[in-house]
């Protein structure tokens, strides 16, 4: 059974109950907040994950970078496949772009992978990991949250946090109301989760916080009668649980139509093409894209390829942040085993086991794995 956290801190406050900013709007002193989570981490937070054991900045770094919009069970078997064939920031480092980007390959957001790259090499250029926010916030791809999440964990140094689900769990703490991704919103939890960060045991607190927004402040039916903060939470004493945090003001994505030209030779083979390094799905490999099927059709005519049959799919959409994908595949078979790429092109043949060799986009790895099978070639895993 826990002490009674309020007696004990009348008494003699540990210096894990020190707090660094005062928070007028207090429902519940920090010193409170962070001994009772930190109790209940104690007893119900995660303590097994693959990136924990053993904890080293290289790993930490990597995982939090995977994590970000990302859930922990999508994360594990990246990260372990990742650690496997980069066990060390030097090895990354040395990596080629397409290893790095294969082993990314269905996680998305691959601006993450291409910046983790990038920092490797800036960051084994100095031949230090950087353990300072002014250091890690200037390296591609780590913002305020994820340098304070690695600072915590890796280093036992004391920066707060605000990644999704310790948002959802202020915001509703304190009854935050407003879209987080507002500025002033934002900069009000920002000194809230500063004001609850302990100095001492942070790397256990800062997991905490991550652990009870997913565990147990879930963004529907939160499991409150579980919570160690629900004494003091406004939004639970209001019942206003459901209707925080605000969310995103509807805006609807636009939508952009493609043509994804699945282009099989005689022997099962697809032509993939590899994008430009930057912009969607940078440095990927995917199907030749058109605006039109008689733009596609156009291209073969171009390159004097002999159509055999084509066919065009149902369309399908895969939505961006920022932007819906309605993609419609176009079956095309050709009557050759080969076509001369034009200079320029960065066309390859792939069966199914180059394919899996290859980094690519998610919805790209299901048309070919559906073809593929389809056709009783290559399987694809
Ligand atoms: N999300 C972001 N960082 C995390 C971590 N270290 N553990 C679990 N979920 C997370």
């Amino acid at each position: 059974m826990m002490p009674d956290c309020q007696d004990r801190i009348s008494i003699q406050p540990t210096p894990a109950l020190r707090v660094r900013e005062s928070i007028t709007d207090r429902s519940m002193a920090p010193a409170i907040f962070q001994q009772k989570l930190l109790a209940w981490f104690d007893k119900c937070g995660r303590k097994d994950l693959p990136w924990q054991h053993p904890i080293t900045p290289y790993r930490v770094w990597l995982s939090e970078v995977m994590l970000q919009q990302t859930q922990v069970s999508t994360v594990i078997p990246y990260f372990l496949a990742f650690v496997d064939n980069f066990p060390d920031i030097e090895s990354l480092a040395q990596a080629d772009l397409d290893d790095v980007l294969r082993l990314w390959s269905g996680l998305g957001y691959y601006a993450r992978a291409r910046n983790l790259h990038k920092a490797a090499k800036i960051i084994c250029e100095t031949k230090r990991f950087p353990d300072s926010l002014e250091e890690l916030a200037v390296l591609p791809g780590i913002g305020r949250s994820t340098a304070g999440a690695i600072l915590c964990i890796a280093f036992n140094k004391s920066h707060p946090i605000l990644d999704g689900n310790v948002k959802r769990v202020i915001c509703r703490f304190h009854a935050v109301s407003g879209w987080p991704g507002n500025n002033a919103v934002n900069k009000n939890l920002w000194s809230l989760s500063a004001a609850y960060t302990p100095i001492e045991r942070v790397a256990d607190f800062t997991q905490a916080m991550m652990d009870l927004g997913a565990t147990v402040c879930l963004r529907s039916s939160p499991a409150c009668e579980q919570c160690p903060l629900i004494e003091g939470c406004t939004a639970y004493s209001e019942g206003i649980i459901k209707n925080l945090p605000t969310p995103k003001p509807a805006k609807a994505l636009p939508v952009k139509q493609q043509v994804f030209m699945i282009l099989q030779n005689r022997q099962g083979q697809v032509l993939l093409e590899k994008r430009p390094p930057t912009g969607i799905w940078g440095g990927l490999w995917s199907f030749p894209e058109f605006s039109t099927v008689e733009e596609a059709f156009i291209w073969c005519e171009l390159r004097n390829m002999n159509i055999k049959a084509h066919k065009s799919g149902a369309v399908q959409r895969h939505t961006f942040s920022h932007y819906h994908l309605d993609f419609t595949p176009l079956m095309i078979h050709i009557d050759c085993e080969n076509y001369s790429i034009m200079e320029g092109e960065r066309g390859l043949w792939c069966d199914g086991t180059q394919i899996n060799k290859l980094g690519l986009p998610a919805p790209v790895k299901q048309l070919c794995k559906q073809l593929l099978k389809e056709d009783k070639h290559d399987p694809i895993n």
